[in-house]
């Protein structure tokens, strides 16, 4: 009688598993993860990686705020996918590099949308100079947009989060350029690995007043930034090749993990570095 009983417990234990795992999972675009509610500004979203986080956050509950230094019909469209999801969807220009933008684009965000809940620092620009060839003007620019944006970005949101007495998430974007080394990026690649520890550290003095923060360093990703690599026959296939996952990343891959880490489900994870690279570094 007792075997019987544990084995129809076992049955029920199991089933309740599977039905929770199809809820947590569901189906690829299905919504699993909660950001029911919540308010999202995601720097750099009219195009590539930015407007893929922007369309899975919007796809898993959350409004999003559209920022770009230049909103034109990119950053509308992006906008109106989101409006499709059902979510409210602003667009925002500011200059990640510039205080006096990026203090104006949080108050407008924050006066017209809501208390912004996440932050996704991921507006970045790359160029590709040999160490010998770059000019003060090219480091300066190259390593303030990339990374003392996302600082920049972070404490305006965490002054405007804690004087609200809420709580609030950020994730950064880095780089796999943080842990491997590409040629002519002796400005990009440093900003990219400062991030890290940019991480790191905000997450240390943040996370004890509610404010987690993370990173993702993304791989090879079809955007716009990389179409040179996508378009060149030769150097396409000599770096797919070096993938595990044997194909280049979309911005929705990145988009995906970084609602994960925006959202509860991940409320133990804070400070870290993950990347998301199909295993290019590992391989
Ligand atoms: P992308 O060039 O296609 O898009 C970047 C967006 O950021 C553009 O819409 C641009 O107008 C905007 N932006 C540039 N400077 C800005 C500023 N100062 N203020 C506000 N917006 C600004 O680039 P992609 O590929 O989507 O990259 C997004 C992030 O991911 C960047 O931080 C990049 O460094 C990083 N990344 C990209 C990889 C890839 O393979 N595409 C690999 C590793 C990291």
């Amino acid at each position: 009688m007792r075997h019987w009983g544990a084995r129809i417990l076992c049955f029920r234990f199991y089933r309740q598993r599977e039905t929770s795992a199809r809820e947590t999972h569901g189906t690829p675009g299905e919504q699993h993860l909660n950001l029911q509610g919540k308010i999202a500004l995601v720097t750099g979203a009219a195009r590539g990686i930015g407007r893929g986080i922007a369309e899975v956050l919007a796809e898993q509950g959350a409004d999003v705020a559209v920022n770009d230094i230049c909103v034109n019909d990119g950053a509308e469209s992006v906008a109106q996918h989101i409006r499709q999801q059902g979510r409210r969807a602003m667009t925002v220009q500011a200059d990640v590099a510039n205080r006096a933008q990026v203090e104006g684009m949080f108050e407008k965000a924050w006066n017209e949308f809501g208390p912004i809940d996440i932050l996704v620092n991921n507006a970045g620009i790359e160029t590709i100079t040999p160490f010998l060839k770059l000019t003060d003007q090219e480091w300066t620019r190259v390593t303030d947009v990339d990374l003392r944006g996302p600082w920049l970005c972070s404490q305006v949101f965490c002054r405007w989060v804690l004087a609200a007495g809420r709580k609030g998430n950020i994730v950064n974007i880095g780089s796999i350029q943080a842990a491997k080394i590409l040629p002519g990026r002796t400005h990009y690649a440093p900003a990219k690995l400062g991030i890290e520890a940019l991480t790191r550290n905000m997450s240390a003095e943040m996370t004890p007043s509610g404010i987690r923060v993370n990173c993702v360093h993304p791989g090879f990703i079809a955007t716009d930034m990389t179409a040179w690599i996508m378009n060149d026959p030769e150097i396409l296939p000599a770096i797919v090749s070096q993938i595990s996952v044997g194909r280049p990343g979309q911005p929705r891959d990145i988009g995906t993990v970084v609602a994960f880490l925006a959202s509860d489900d991940s409320g133990y994870v804070t400070g870290q570095s993950l990347h998301v690279d199909g295993g290019w570094i590992y391989k």
